[in-house]
């Protein structure tokens, strides 16, 4: 069978996500196994072409991996007609400008989330890439985690009887800087630099809450800066004007209530950094990113509130663990290649830009809902 050899510039892998995530668990990782294999059974291998703004950072990246073509240039990058695709893994704030000059000159966009800071903005890139008529897709990797895929397993298959709620709790402590590095860029507690967990996280619940429970139909959130000031890479002290944790609740279609904490100011007292309980009549679930725990109604203890007698009950060891079942992959190198496939031959990838709006919308709203201090209902976009 053939194997043909395509194209993807990179924007934005001397970062966190765009290195490990992308390139190296991802790109070289597809390369590696021989290439995403298509429906006709041919083979498509990838020539990354990286993109930044430091050309000794992409040069080491580039000699330690054995890449040949990196670039400060991305026009020059983008004129190339064997580049089919354009990656973008940038800070969020230089998402916009390098995608629409992406979509411009004809290429398929792949891209990390959230795909623009405002709705507005995050619409526009959608029409766009629509009016150019090219692919368009954006990273939304929980989907693709184990402990989600086994929890949509459980759903697909009635486990639940009616869903009545979902509780999630994100987070971890991100070190302030001053004693022990801060372990997240400082980026990310900068407003001004498209920074807060709002934007951040709410993106990733949003096409979570609506691949697996159902529309979000509206928004009540608390977004605060807990911690004030933070040390940055350089060793400078610098005031966090993002949020840092937000408490929010969301309404979901068919009654659901959904509610969930995202904090870089919590220390982790849960199995897995994320987890999320689904109560619903029949059984209950408890997902993580990689495990998933059920009770089902036939297992359900009867407490009794006595608040005068020491709890005897071990309750957590009346959950059963949901087995695999199947062989799980890096989540991010699964949507790679779904989206390659979905560029070659059009197979289905709904993740696209304007589910990432959505994602950009419900942020939007959720930091207007703590602004106002109300609930806000979610226009259908
Ligand atoms: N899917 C996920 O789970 C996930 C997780 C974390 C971050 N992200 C997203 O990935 C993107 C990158 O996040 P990250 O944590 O890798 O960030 P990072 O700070 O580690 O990397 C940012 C990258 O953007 C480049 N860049 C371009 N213009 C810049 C500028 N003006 N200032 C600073 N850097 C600039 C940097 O050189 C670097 O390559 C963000 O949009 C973020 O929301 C997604």
């Amino acid at each position: 069978m053939s194997v043909r050899t395509i194209g993807v510039v990179m924007n934005g892998v001397t970062g966190r996500m765009g290195y490990r995530q992308h390139l190296v668990r991802s790109v070289l990782a597809i390369n590696e196994q021989g290439g995403v294999t298509l429906s006709d059974g041919g083979r498509v291998k990838i020539k990354p072409v990286l993109v930044g703004r430091n050309a000794d950072k992409l040069a080491d990246i580039a000699t330690k991996h054995g890449i040949s073509d990196f670039t400060t240039e991305l026009d020059s990058a983008l004129a190339d007609d064997d580049n089919l695709i354009y990656f973008d893994a940038q800070v969020t704030s230089a998402r916009v400008k390098a995608v629409l000059k992406a979509i411009e000159a004809g290429k398929h966009i792949y891209a990390e989330k959230p795909t623009a800071e405002s709705t507005q903005e995050a619409m526009a890139l959608a029409e766009a890439a629509t009016a150019k008529g090219v692919k368009n897709g954006v990273v939304q990797d929980k989907l693709f985690l184990p402990g989600l895929l086994k929890l949509k397993r459980l759903i697909d298959g009635g486990f639940f009887g009616r869903i009545l709620s979902v509780r999630g709790e994100f987070g971890y402590w991100v070190f302030e800087g001053d004693w022990q590095e801060a372990q997240r860029p400082s980026w990310n507690y900068r407003a001004e630099d498209g920074g807060g967990i709002v934007l951040d996280m709410f993106p990733h619940w949003h096409y979570v809450m609506e691949n697996l429970f159902g529309r979000v139909q509206s928004v009540y959130a608390r977004a605060v800066t807990h911690v004030p000031a933070r040390v940055d890479e350089q060793g400078n002290t610098y005031q966090a004007t993002a949020d840092d944790a937000a408490y929010g609740i969301f309404e979901l279609e068919g009654g659901i209530v959904a509610q969930i904490n995202s904090s870089w100011t919590v220390r982790v007292n849960r199995d897995e950094l994320v987890e999320f309980q689904v109560d619903g009549t029949h059984g209950s679930a408890v997902a993580g990113l990689r495990n998933c725990r059920v009770q089902h109604r036939s297992a359900t203890p009867k407490p009794v509130w006595n608040p005068d007698l020491p709890a005897t009950a071990r309750f957590r060891d009346g959950w059963q663990e949901v087995p695999d079942n199947a062989e799980f992959d890096n989540g991010f190198k699964v949507q790679w290649e779904a989206f390659i496939k979905h560029v070659l031959e059009d197979a289905p990838f709904p993740n696209d830009f304007a589910s990432g709006a959505r994602g950009v919308q419900l942020a939007e709203l959720g930091l207007r809902s703590s602004a106002e201090g109300r609930r806000i209902e979610v226009p259908q976009l």
